[in-house]
């Protein structure tokens, strides 16, 4: 926990990095009280010192790759959004406030979030009681019906918007049928203009997907919770399945990144599929050109 308090002032904190932080802290926070609860004498325990104790026992180094890969998200969905992104929405969000500070700093985007019920009953109440903008949010178990279908029932969302679409610590519980329906919500909603940003776990060993840093002690952990990672790709697959969906222009963000590289837990990576540049150029038309059949929007799928 304490590398994060760390990250965060050797960041470039802007204003938002540095309150989505604090909020991301507190998440953090509940979570790990949450874990302990039933011990008070652990609640006793100063904070940092506790979380420090419980990331060495489970996957050193994860409090770094989380504040890493989140500074680099962030950063991602913004150019995003400078090139030409009008709606965004991120699955799985949990209490990330991600998409209330992207509303809170760009002025026109449309926000949503797509989570499970369970989760997004926590959340809504945790909206009301702060400040934040809150994005419209979209209930929906993704292992009981697809994205496509939830978005079609919101009646908010427009598919005739460029969209950019978020899911992170998502996809590894997730099956790979699952995951292959989520990056096809495009193409199912039949949307123009869409750009992605999504983790996935890319590390295996034997036969599961984990950190590298990861313990014997988090694989029981998980598995009695139930939650064991249920999907991964080792990096060389990426292309191909991203091809097969239609995507040609992906890139692989190490997760770690270099603000963190070498404190950081390795083994999930970012996806990052950019807006084609067809949006901008919906958004800012040129003069029509009398020879022109179609235009490149009617041609283009991601630049495919
Ligand atoms: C580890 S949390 C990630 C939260 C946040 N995106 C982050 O990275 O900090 C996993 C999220 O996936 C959601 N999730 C897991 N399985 C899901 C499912 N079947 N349908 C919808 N959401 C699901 C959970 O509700 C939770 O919000």
């Amino acid at each position: 926990m304490s590398a994060l308090l760390v990250l965060a002032k050797r960041s470039d904190s802007s204003r938002a990095f540095s309150a989505r932080l604090r909020e991301f802290l507190l998440t953090q926070e509940s979570a790990v009280r949450r874990a302990v609860g039933g011990f008070s004498l652990f609640t006793r325990f100063p904070f940092d010192a506790m979380a420090g104790v419980l990331e060495r026992l489970f996957v050193p180094g994860l409090f770094a790759h989380f504040a890493a890969r989140k500074k680099r998200i962030e950063d991602l969905a913004c150019e995003a959004v400078r090139l030409g992104a009008k709606q965004v929405v991120a699955i799985g969000a949990g209490l990330d406030p991600l998409v209330s500070h992207l509303l809170d700093r760009f002025e026109d985007l449309k926000g949503f979030e797509v989570d499970h019920p369970a989760t997004q009953q926590v959340k809504a109440v945790l909206l009301t009681e702060s400040k934040l903008i809150s994005p419209v949010l979209v209930p929906a178990d993704l292992a009981n019906g697809t994205l496509a279908d939830a978005l079609q029932r919101c009646t908010e969302f427009s598919a005739a918007l460029p969209t950019l679409f978020i899911a992170e610590g998502l996809t590894m519980y997730l099956t790979e049928s699952e995951v292959k329906a989520l990056l096809s919500t495009g193409r199912a909603l039949g949307l123009s203009s869409e750009g992605w940003i999504f983790t996935c776990m890319t590390h295996r060993r034997g036969s599961s997907f984990r950190f590298s840093s990861q313990t014997a002690l988090a694989d029981a952990w998980l598995h009695l919770k139930g939650e064991p990672f249920t999907w991964g790709i080792e990096r060389q697959g990426i292309p191909l399945l991203l091809s097969s969906l239609g995507f040609s222009n992906a890139q692989i963000v190490d997760g770690g990144s270099a603000v963190a590289r070498e404190s950081a837990a390795q083994g999930e990576d970012i996806v990052y599929i950019p807006l084609p540049t067809t949006a901008r150029e919906a958004l800012t038309p040129d003069p029509p050109d009398p020879g022109a059949h179609t235009s490149a929007v009617d041609n283009e799928r991601n630049g495919s």
